[in-house]
């Protein structure tokens, strides 16, 4: 899969995400579709998503034993989604039972990518709460690379980060990043963000792109911008 934009649909709703959609009748966006909106819908609104001719990111980062994610996977893998994640916390071991449950009868499965520490850590937490002592940097380059150890395609990364993920972790391997604003943008809550040019020029292979597109006054203006600054 080549460079691509996809728009975090952050929505309470079924209805709320559809209007939305509805505005765009050219290019049809890669969707996310995060934990809000798959637990007030359900599984149905990924079909209803797909069928409408959107690729998926569902973005529920999965953590739990080996097993019951091996199992939980299977099921994601079944709705059709393109791109899936999980904790990168969860171990090796985990990250490895996902990536075979995720895996079809006939071989093909839905890529498959890790957080590794949530940006809402920071080193304090991280040491308090986690009792991880290590500088955040390297934590989270170690558990990027673990990741590709168990086989995954990437990491959802700050777009500071993507360029030392490839270089630990190779070319290859997929940095999906957050945190983006247009340079005449609004930032709101997020603290480091990158325009999409910018994005582009560190490496990013996909950025989510939430309120930047989905409070803008034309969606489908901001988007084609995203596009053009990021993919074109
Ligand atoms: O609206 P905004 O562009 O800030 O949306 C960014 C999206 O990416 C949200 O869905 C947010 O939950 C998600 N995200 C993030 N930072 C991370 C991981 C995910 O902003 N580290």
């Amino acid at each position: 899969m080549g460079k691509d934009v996809i728009i975090a649909c952050d929505f309470a709703s079924a209805e709320q995400v559809f209007t939305f959609l509805d505005k765009f009748t050219d290019r049809k966006p890669f969707v996310k579709i995060g934990m809000e909106l798959f637990y007030a819908e359900g599984p149905n609104i990924v079909k209803e998503i797909k069928k409408r001719g959107h690729k998926i990111f569902l973005d529920l980062k999965l953590h739990d034993i080996p097993n019951t994610v091996k199992k939980s996977m299977a099921v994601l893998s079944g709705l059709d989604v393109d791109l899936c994640n999980l904790h990168a916390g969860g171990t090796v071991k985990m990250m490895e039972a996902a990536l075979e449950g995720l895996t079809r009868s006939d071989g093909t499965r839905p890529l498959l990518i890790a957080v590794t520490q949530l940006t809402s850590t920071d080193q304090e937490s991280m040491e308090k709460d986690l009792l991880i002592n290590e500088p955040i940097d390297k934590v989270v380059m170690h558990y990027a690379a673990n990741a590709k150890k168990a086989g995954l395609d990437g990491v959802v990364c700050s777009p500071l980060e993507a360029g030392k993920v490839h270089d630990v972790c190779g070319r290859d391997f997929l940095t999906v990043t957050p945190g983006v604003r247009f340079a005449d943008g609004e930032i709101g809550d997020q603290k480091r963000v990158m325009t999409p040019a910018e994005a582009k020029k560190i490496g990013s292979d996909y950025i989510v792109v939430g309120r930047p597109i989905t409070a803008a006054e034309d969606p489908v203006a901001a988007y084609n911008r995203c596009i053009t600054e990021f993919v074109d």
